[in-house]
């Protein structure tokens, strides 16, 4: 497929700025963030002096590791509106993500963050080969996520054409594709395997559709899930990283000719990459957990969120910024059995790579005695129908696969077409944890 290569037009001038123009914007937007975060929110306040920092003490990128980390905990500790910078009259909008236990985590945009976030997803859209006039499809959950309202107001910026159909209703999403004839579809990646399915079922080659590009993210995936995409729909998929606390989708994007990673919005979100245990920086290139500053947000500035996902920092390919690698996983996701550390994305590769398996895939985590059991979940193919012992003999690969690139052993389990939970809305549960807590 021919890609479009952005017009000189198409980037702003800091997308090409040279590194030290970047340097010496973050650096005056970083002062400045860390001074109005002290200044308004007692939380800072008192974690700075704990610390026994001041913003004053910032004269340069580095000395940022001085400053105290944020945590997920601090936002529920300040329910709902305890880290908010500005007066709750002034804020625009709130969102909020679900926890597993407890008060959900809020957060809240000015007008101007609104404006920022716009700016920022529209830039992600070009970034993937959108211009405008392109009709856009987008299924990611519209309300308190922050997904489809994200993509929305990006996507306008970006002067699109905006479907705003969010998730769920697989039939209606394939017969609006069909109708509507979008260009782009903006959906999570597992829901558009779903989606794909529904073509197939529909007797519909997905191949076919008027859609060229992808643009995926709000859930860990990997590159043998992209190439599966890519070859199922005929679409070039592309990567959205963003999280609510830090902003929402957008805070970085991949560019769809080099598709090497998302690159991080560096004029607006500073990152470090730290070593989940000790919480010390390491140098780029070397795998840790993600770490946020943002640079210019007004009502909920994040000084060092700690993003629990885990990455590498990448040097700048097709824009000046920096880039992340793909998300290997969240530490919360991490998975320890029997003395392994495990990411779900690890045994997705393994699924993926047997033709006679859908992709889809669940693990099943029990305890029987001290030994922790999984089992995988997998699924075969649409209308497959093999013998019992050809069942068999899938598992066996999956399992054996498992065992000698994941070093665990697992019970793999082939399940007849379409068994598998389906998302309806976004993100996949890959993890069911039935251990003891
Ligand atoms: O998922 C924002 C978003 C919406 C991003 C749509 C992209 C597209 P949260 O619900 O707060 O926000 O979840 C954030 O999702 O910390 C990651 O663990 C994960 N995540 C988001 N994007 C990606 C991605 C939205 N491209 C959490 N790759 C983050 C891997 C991702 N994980």
């Amino acid at each position: 497929m021919p890609v479009k290569q952005p017009a000189p037009g198409d980037l702003s001038a800091i997308e090409t700025a040279s590194r030290d123009e970047i340097a010496a914007l973050q650096l005056a937007r970083m002062k400045d963030t860390l001074q109005r975060a002290y200044d308004n929110v007692p939380h800072y306040r008192k974690a700075f002096d704990a610390k026994g920092v001041k913003p004053g003490d910032l004269k340069q990128l580095s000395d940022l590791s001085k400053f105290p980390f944020l945590v997920k905990s601090d936002l529920r500790d300040n329910y709902p509106f305890g880290l908010f910078a500005v007066p709750r009259e002034k804020l625009s909008r709130v969102h909020a993500s679900s926890g597993t236990t407890g008060k959900p985590t809020v957060v809240g945009y000015t007008k101007n963050d609104i404006d920022t976030w716009a700016e920022l997803v529209a830039r992600s859209i070009r970034a993937a080969g959108g211009r405008p006039g392109d009709l856009i499809h987008i299924a990611y959950g519209y309300g308190l996520f922050t997904g489809g309202l994200g993509a929305h107001y990006g996507a306008e910026r970006a002067g699109c054409t905006v479907v705003p159909m969010g998730g769920g209703q697989t039939e209606k999403q394939v017969q609006l594709i069909q109708d509507f004839k979008p260009s782009i579809i903006m959906v999570t990646p597992s829901y558009m395997q779903v989606v794909i399915e529904e073509f197939a079922r529909q007797g519909i080659d997905a191949r076919e559709s008027s859609l060229k590009v992808g643009i995926f993210g709000a859930e860990p995936w990997t590159e043998a899930m992209r190439h599966d995409i890519e070859h199922k729909a005929g679409i070039d998929a592309v990567d959205i990283y963003g999280l609510s606390e830090v902003m929402g989708p957008g805070v970085a994007s991949e560019c769809i000719e080099s598709k090497d990673g998302p690159v991080i919005w560096e004029d607006h979100f500073y990152p470090e990459i730290i070593d989940p245990i000790t919480g010390e920086l390491v140098p780029d290139g070397e795998e840790g957990e993600l770490v946020f500053t943002s640079l210019t947000k007004e009502a909920l500035p994040v000084v060092r969120y700690r993003t629990r996902d885990l990455t590498r920092l990448l040097p700048p390919t097709s824009r000046s910024f920096r880039r992340m690698g793909k998300i290997v996983g969240r530490s919360d996701d991490m998975m320890i059995i029997r003395g392994v550390n495990v990411f779900p994305t690890q045994v997705e590769e393994i699924v993926l790579a047997h033709e006679a398996l859908t992709g889809l895939y669940q693990m099943h985590i029990s305890r029987e005695g001290l030994l922790d059991q999984v089992e995988v979940h997998c699924e075969l193919q649409p209308n497959s129908i093999i013998s019992e012992s050809d069942r068999v003999a899938v598992a066996k690969w999956v399992q054996h696969r498992i065992k000698t690139l994941v070093g665990i052993s697992t019970e793999v389990r082939v399940f007849d077409p379409n068994t598998i939970e389906r998302t309806q809305t976004g993100k996949a549960r890959r993890v069911v944890d039935k251990r003891p807590r």
